[in-house]
């Protein structure tokens, strides 16, 4: 999938960041330690890494939602380090962590106004209800959806506020295969119209479908970044990661995994 910027008006523009020497210590532990990474505007950029890595950490960072101990981020090459989250919000970053949710006693087609309004943005609300399967359950009580199409309300709520930088932490946590398929084709359509995307998931088969690029956490530090096919090619970096992210491998992957290091499972 190519990322494209052709995005004008009030579509969200894609952001770089990049984030240098980041480390986010909670008492004596360095959940982030001395971590840089750099993703290149308009990309759809995967994020993986055993349990505890700090990938959720990152984006708290990024969200100004935890002190960092040292480092720099910036957005468009400007710093946003000392900046509060509601201005980062307001520079463009978006995420479903903090949107509270979904409003419950609203339709489907009345949480996106209300996103698009309280973003002041005019949106094409009838367009985004199609761009992400919710059309027919545009006018059904939020309370009656399923999880996935909760989720891509989530998502679609998140791209009318017309963010240039969409931060999602396990968008597909609790779905099912058809649900997930339904959502990588959203999350394309959001990243295609404008926005970065970064997503942290477990499951390399989903991250390989959706990401032009996969960076690897472990230990609160970048191990390396890459294409999906060089990332699966490395033997030393499938080991570290599905040593140490044991139960979270899907079978495949690990099949995958077991193929590239030549180790039978
Ligand atoms: N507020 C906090 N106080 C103390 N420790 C924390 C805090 N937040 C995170 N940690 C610790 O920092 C480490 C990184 O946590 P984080 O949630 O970023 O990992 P993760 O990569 O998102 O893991 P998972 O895949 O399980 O979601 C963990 O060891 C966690 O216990
Ligand atoms: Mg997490």
């Amino acid at each position: 999938m190519m990322a494209t910027q052709s995005a004008t008006g009030s579509r969200g523009l894609a952001a770089p960041l990049a984030v240098n020497n980041l480390t986010v210590a909670f008492d004596e532990f360095r959940a982030l330690d001395d971590l840089s990474l750099d993703i290149p505007a308009g990309s759809c950029l995967g994020l993986i890494g055993p349990n505890g890595a700090g990938k959720s950490t990152l984006f708290r960072a990024i969200l100004g939602l935890v002190p960092m101990a040292a480092g720099t981020i910036e957005l468009d090459g400007q710093p946003i380090t000392g900046l509060s989250t509601t201005r980062r919000v307001r520079r463009g970053i978006g995420t479903t962590l903090q949107s509270g949710g979904v409003f419950l006693e609203l339709t489907v087609r009345e949480s996106l106004v209300l996103a698009a309004r309280r973003a002041s943005r005019k949106w094409d609300i009838a367009g985004a209800l199609e761009t992400h399967q919710l059309a027919e359950l545009a006018d059904v009580s939020v309370t009656e959806l399923s999880h996935g199409h909760q989720q891509r309300l989530e998502l679609a709520m998140a791209e009318v506020s017309s963010p240039r930088l969409l931060l999602l932490d396990e968008p597909v946590a609790g779905m099912g295969p058809m649900e997930t398929q339904a959502m990588v084709q959203s999350i394309q359509a959001v990243n295609q119209a404008g926005p970065t995307v970064v997503f942290i998931d477990h499951d390399l088969a989903f991250v390989r479908a959706l990401a032009q690029e996969i960076a690897v956490m472990h230990q609160g530090r970048l191990i390396t970044q890459g294409t999906p096919d060089e990332i699966s090619a490395d033997p030393e970096i499938m080991s570290i990661y599905f040593g140490a992210a044991e139960g979270h491998a899907t079978a495949g992957a690990t099949e995958a995994a077991a193929q590239e290091t030549g180790t039978p499972q």
